[in-house]
């Protein structure tokens, strides 16, 4: 019998009660079973950056178990910064496996919201403030994961774009916005890489929350992206029985233990058995839950087993710290660091000696082992450098700061080379609540001054999931590196770039601004609203506000370094309008004109130079990755098709591409152009 027609003999066998059971929590991470029927509960987990810790399905206490310590993914905005889809999809492979060897069947990730301001706490949960980034790393970590017969979950649909109020705000976005920006990543989440689940989102879209909003949920979801798999509402986003059954949501989950009473619970039984709610309206939801569990294999006898904390998985995160991690600035060839010439190495900074996984409430993990900058160091410099740490400042602040800030200080005076690592931890980039604002805190400004002027060897690390204000001392550091939270491996691969065994080609994934008023959610929009928060600033977020308006950012979206440099040359273009779709292909060489080995992250934006709407000055719409050894070239292509060059007419509710001129920029980041070519389309294209 095919899979159609035994979901159809199940749910005409089924009591209403057995529905109800499947549709909302029965546990904190799981739904309710059929054991009459064999149809067994779905069970899920956080998060992004590995498995999480196992709870009691009735408290929020963990279980405290040994078995579950898992591998430590870097977070998304440090899979991001590697530009490397198959990072990305290797990534989501090491979560699916991982997931699936823990026995779970869903994995709440990965989590597409964009970085609409830089202040939001959860941040380094998503990808990027750009929504092409976003997408095309997205639909690589979906895949890997379900390659494991376990679910991806993409969350948080929609417009989460701050923890500030997050359970009520309502947003007002405009439909060119949303279509332009927010949707994407969601629109080939589920299209393209066919994410099994996706889950609402706590805050109000236009006066409705998100986890069962109408337009959200039929109309755009399911109705035009024809979606057919099950959405599960954030964990307490549901606020009415009526509306969550009607407007398209199929799991309600929730943080409370009263699972009888949650709202597609017994107050569902009762409002069917009253009349007011038909019982069919439940048939499409256990239809696409028990379509999941088929597609699971969860029926079968060979579903895949997984495995967790395997080497191979060890290796992979290590593969993508390596390449996250980025370089800002290297003035004087500070990097890579010379450990033959380094006797005495001083290292300052909590962030040196810190341990970040079990941070960040949903996004926090139990690392197997977390490799800190400070033991990435000692592995990797050797017994002959003398290696001294000193903290510097505390996020304690025991009343010891000045004493702390004073010997570190001396020590550097002293020191071959002073590395320190600050930035900030999950006491700021967290789940519910938002940064007070950009400053470093804990005075370490004051202290990395001092620093500079007592040794002109000193590397700045910043460690933190999003942008911190660099304006005291950026032109007194030499050299400048940042790491988003790089996973179990981070210390290991700090080290191996602070000493050049691995070349940097990590690039931002974030307009890193100048203060926190340069960024469009803030000088434009607003951030974080009242009870209601007006996106203002439309299609202006990140990049493409700063290049429109001409703000100089302290680093811009697709800055990274590298110890080698790239040449790029003889750009030819070749174009095709037909059968309603266009195809442009940027055909370019870029040479490594250096003496080592090293990956360039290679852009191509895409610039409206007529429009009859008004356009963002460019927009990223296609990237490649290249690993060149010294002196060798390569041909790249990049592909730009009919999304390349459409913006989104909200008042005839379709995507055009006007006909008429357009310029294609092949660059290093996204104030880094070094091609550029005209392309004219011939004909205007609605889809
Ligand atoms: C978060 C989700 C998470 C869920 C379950 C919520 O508070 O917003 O991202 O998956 O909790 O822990």
């Amino acid at each position: 019998m095919d899979i159609k027609s035994r979901i159809k003999e199940l749910i005409e066998v089924m009591t209403l009660e057995e529905k109800v059971a499947m549709i909302h929590g029965n546990g904190l991470f799981s739904t309710g079973a059929v054991p009459r029927l064999g149809i067994p509960p779905l069970i899920m987990s956080d998060g992004p950056m590995g498995v999480r810790r196992d709870f009691y399905d009735d408290k929020w206490i963990a279980i405290n178990n040994t078995d579950d310590f898992v591998t430590y993914l870097p977070s998304n905005t440090a899979l991001a910064a590697t530009w490397n889809i198959n990072l990305a999809y290797k990534a989501g492979q090491v979560l699916g496996n991982e997931a699936r060897g823990r026995g779970k069947d869903v994995i709440l990730a990965p989590g597409v919201n964009i970085l609409r301001s830089p202040l939001c706490g959860r941040n380094y949960e998503y990808i990027s403030e750009d929504p092409y980034l976003t997408s095309r790393i997205a639909v690589s970590i979906i895949k890997g994961i379900q390659e494991n017969d376990v679910a991806a979950c993409v969350k948080h649909f929609a417009v989460n774009n701050q923890e500030t109020n997050r359970l009520k705000v309502n947003v007002e976005v405009d439909d060119r916005a949303l279509r332009e920006l927010y949707f994407p990543a969601f629109d080939v989440a589920v299209n393209e890489a066919d994410s099994y689940t996706l889950m609402g989102a706590y805050n109000k879209l236009r006066g409705t929350h998100a986890s069962h909003s109408n337009y959200l949920l039929n109309k755009v979801l399911k109705g035009e992206w024809n979606y057919e798999g099950v959405v599960i509402s954030d964990w307490g986003a549901v606020h009415d029985t009526y509306e969550a059954v009607y407007n398209g949501l199929d799991i309600e989950m929730n943080v409370t233990t009263n699972f009888n009473e949650y709202f597609m619970a017994n107050p569902l039984i009762k409002a069917v058995n009253e009349g007011k709610i038909e019982e069919k309206s439940l048939d499409d939801k256990i239809s696409r839950i028990l379509n999941l569990m088929f597609k699971l294999k969860m029926f079968d006898d060979n579903r895949y087993e997984g495995e967790y904390n395997t080497l191979e998985h060890k290796q992979r995160v290590l593969d993508v710290a390596r390449e996250a991690i980025t370089l800002l600035k290297n003035e004087g060839k500070l990097l890579p660091l010379d450990r033959k010439k380094i006797k005495r190495l001083v290292v300052i900074g909590e962030n040196g000696d810190r341990i970040h996984s079990p941070g960040g409430d949903s996004a926090a993990i139990k690392a197997l082992y977390e490799v800190t900058p400070l033991s990435g160091m000692h592995m990797k410099f050797g017994g002959n450098t003398k290696i001294e740490y000193f903290k510097g400042y505390s996020s304690e602040g025991n009343g010891d700061d000045k004493i702390l800030f004073d010997e570190a200080v001396v020590a550097a005076k002293n020191a071959d080379a002073v590395v320190f690592v600050g930035g900030i931890n999950h006491d700021f980039d967290t789940e519910g609540f938002d940064k007070p604002d950009l400053v470093l805190p804990y005075g370490q400004d004051d202290l990395i001054k001092e620093i500079l002027k007592a040794n002109k060897n000193t590397v700045v690390v910043m460690i933190c999931g999003t942008p911190v204000e660099m304006g005291q001392w950026l032109d007194m550091a030499p050299a400048i590196v940042h790491s988003s939270y790089a996973g179990m491996e981070g210390g290991t691969a700090l080290a191996e770039v602070l000493l050049g065994h691995v070349n940097p080609s990590g690039k931002l994934p974030m307009t890193f601004p100048k203060t926190l008023m340069d960024s469009p959610a803030h000088s434009i929009g607003e951030f974080p609203g009242v009870q209601t928060v007006h996106y203002k600033e439309g299609l202006y977020v990140g990049y493409r506000y700063f290049d429109t308006y001409k703000v100089e950012p302290l680093f811009c979206f697709g800055h990274g370094l590298s110890y080698t440099t790239f040449e790029y040359s003889d750009i030819r273009i070749s174009k095709e309008e037909k059968d309603n779709d266009i195809k442009v292909i940027a055909t370019f060489n870029v040479k490594n004109i250096g003496t080592v080995a090293g990956a360039e992250v290679i852009q191509g934006y895409v610039r409206d130079i007529e429009s009859q709407l008004e356009r963002p000055e460019k927009e990223l719409k296609a990237f490649d990755k290249v690993f060149l050894q010294p002196q060798e070239k390569k041909e790249v292509k990049l592909e730009f098709d009919k999304k390349a060059f459409a913006y989104y007419n909200d008042e005839e509710v379709t995507w055009v591409c006007e006909k008429g001129e357009f310029e294609i920029l092949i660059a290093a980041s996204a104030q880094d152009i070094r091609l550029k070519v005209n392309i004219t389309l011939d004909e205007t294209m609605q889809y």
